[in-house]
């Protein structure tokens, strides 16, 4: 074998294989001000950047197509078996003909107000940097992505749209893999910074390095993800509940200790009442009323009995609010009583630090405050608990929908790293 030859196998031959499953990664900003996330990517021919608000639970991506320029666009035909598979309608549109308004293709269901709303279903190239879990490389293409083409105008100030990373086969994470790798799974690292973007990982299972050099596929818990029957007709909508991500909580912990309420709310019924999800659309969690109430009144006792901290007058929407200078910092936040989510089983716990207990809030002519960052949602939810963005920041998450298991690593602070430490440096892979 000539050298030349030996080289090709020694080094080409393994780097085809190895590309041939790619990963990818993708930027995620927060918007303060909207308290919403948003992943960047790249959409169209040519390529263009596109920032999408990141819905975890809704089952695809949903596109303000005014103004829509590609050379690669496409619609479904009305009537084909793609569509006919979708159990999706057609579109009849009044306005001038372009993307987002064809007659007699496939229209994707974005949900049910009065009448039904639809939009387009069309096809586009989507591009995604490659990663080895350290650093973005190349983009990559996925060259046939669906989404759903509309003409609503300003869908979510300041992004191009929405886009769904829920259990259905047209979210995104779905797509990409369907097109890249064989496992079903994504990973997400919130920041809670504006300016230092957290990440998303798609096709990977580890490594996640973070500066500096910490692996933190090594620190994952693992929790069932719980899988809601689909309700109703097959037909795809934008939201539905059996697309989103349920898990198992069997109890609160306030410092250590158990909080009192009817745990029957944790269960989830047929039709998908009651239960624990996490959502990226909601920025606080929100309790049932008799949960709230349990746990600010454990947490405020806590707080009084450790270090004779009494509450403030609170600031809108939060109920439970303290003089920031009389709370010391840490490493992992300010210095509260821990809050336990128990999971499927007693030493299975997602342990929530001040950094993602208290919010930082300003009120005129004084010091700003710590508010305990939980909402109360009211006697009857249709979702007892749900986990809210800030709960989720600075904490990797991954969804692991061939295991059906959620790898979670609770506050990634207390590794001495932060969402906002990924490495974004393009480096050849
Ligand atoms: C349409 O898109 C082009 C290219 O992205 C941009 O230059 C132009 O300002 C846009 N027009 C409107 C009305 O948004
Ligand atoms: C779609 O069909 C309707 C009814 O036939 C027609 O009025 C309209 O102009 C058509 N729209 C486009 C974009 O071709
Ligand atoms: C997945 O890939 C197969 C083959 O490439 C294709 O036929 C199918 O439509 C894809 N599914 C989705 C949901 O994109
Ligand atoms: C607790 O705080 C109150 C008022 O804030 C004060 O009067 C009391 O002396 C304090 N008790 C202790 C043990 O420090
Ligand atoms: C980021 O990655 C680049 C490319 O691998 C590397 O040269 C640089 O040192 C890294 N930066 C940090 C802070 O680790």
């Amino acid at each position: 074998m000539s050298i030349k030859s030996s080289l090709f196998f020694f080094f080409l031959v393994p780097l085809l294989f190895k590309t041939s499953f790619p990963a990818f990664l993708a930027p995620i900003t927060k918007d303060l001000a909207k308290t919403k996330y948003s992943l960047s990517i790249y959409l169209k021919t040519p390529p263009q950047h596109t920032n999408l608000v990141l819905d975890l639970g809704a089952s695809f991506t949903l596109l303000d197509c005014s103004n829509y320029t590609s050379s690669t666009y496409r619609t479904i035909p009305c009537g084909s078996s793609l569509c006919t598979s979708l159990g999706s309608s057609c579109t009849l549109c009044s306005g001038s003909s372009g993307p987002g308004c064809s007659n007699n293709s496939c229209a994707l269901l974005l949900g049910k107000s009065r009448k039904l709303v639809t939009g387009e279903a069309g096809f586009d190239s989507l591009y995604l940097h490659v990663t080895n879990g350290r650093n973005p490389g190349r983009l990559g293409v996925i060259p046939e992505f669906m989404f759903s083409c509309t003409l609503l105008k300003g869908l979510v100030k300041g992004a191009s749209g929405l886009t769904g990373f829920g259990r259905s086969t047209l979210s995104l994470p779905a797509q990409v893999s369907n097109f890249s790798s064989e496992n079903l799974i994504f990973t997400l690292c919130l920041s809670g910074s504006p300016s230092a973007p957290g990440v998303a990982f798609f096709g990977i299972d580890g490594p996640y390095y973070f500066h500096p050099e910490i692996d933190l596929s090594k620190h994952f818990n693992y929790t069932p993800l719980i899988m809601l029957n689909q309700v109703g007709s097959r037909t795809i909508s934008y939201t539905d509940s059996s697309n989103e991500y349920f898990i198992g909580l069997t109890s609160i912990k306030v410092n250590g200790k158990a909080i009192e309420f009817d745990r029957t709310l944790l269960s989830t019924t047929k039709n998908g009442f009651g239960g624990t999800k996490l959502s990226t659309m909601t920025p606080y969690t929100v309790l049932q009323t008799t949960i709230f109430n349990a746990l600010t009144e454990a947490f405020v006792k806590e707080e009084l009995a450790r270090f004779n901290l009494t509450v403030t007058t609170p600031v809108k929407p939060f109920k439970v609010c303290y003089e920031a200078k009389d709370i010391l910092s840490t490493h992992v936040g300010p210095s509260v009583p821990t809050i336990d989510l128990v999971l499927h089983d007693e030493d299975v716990v997602w342990r929530i630090f001040g950094s993602n207990s208290m919010v930082r809030v300003f009120r005129e002519g004084t010091d700003h405050l710590w508010c305990l960052g939980f909402l109360d949602g009211g006697l009857k939810p249709r979702t007892s608990i749900v986990i809210g963005g800030h709960q989720m920041e600075d904490n990797l998450l991954q969804f692991d929908l061939g295991s059906k298991r959620l790898g979670f690593t609770s506050s990634v602070l207390v590794h001495g790293t932060m969402c906002a430490n990924f490495n974004f440096t393009m480096q050849d892979q």
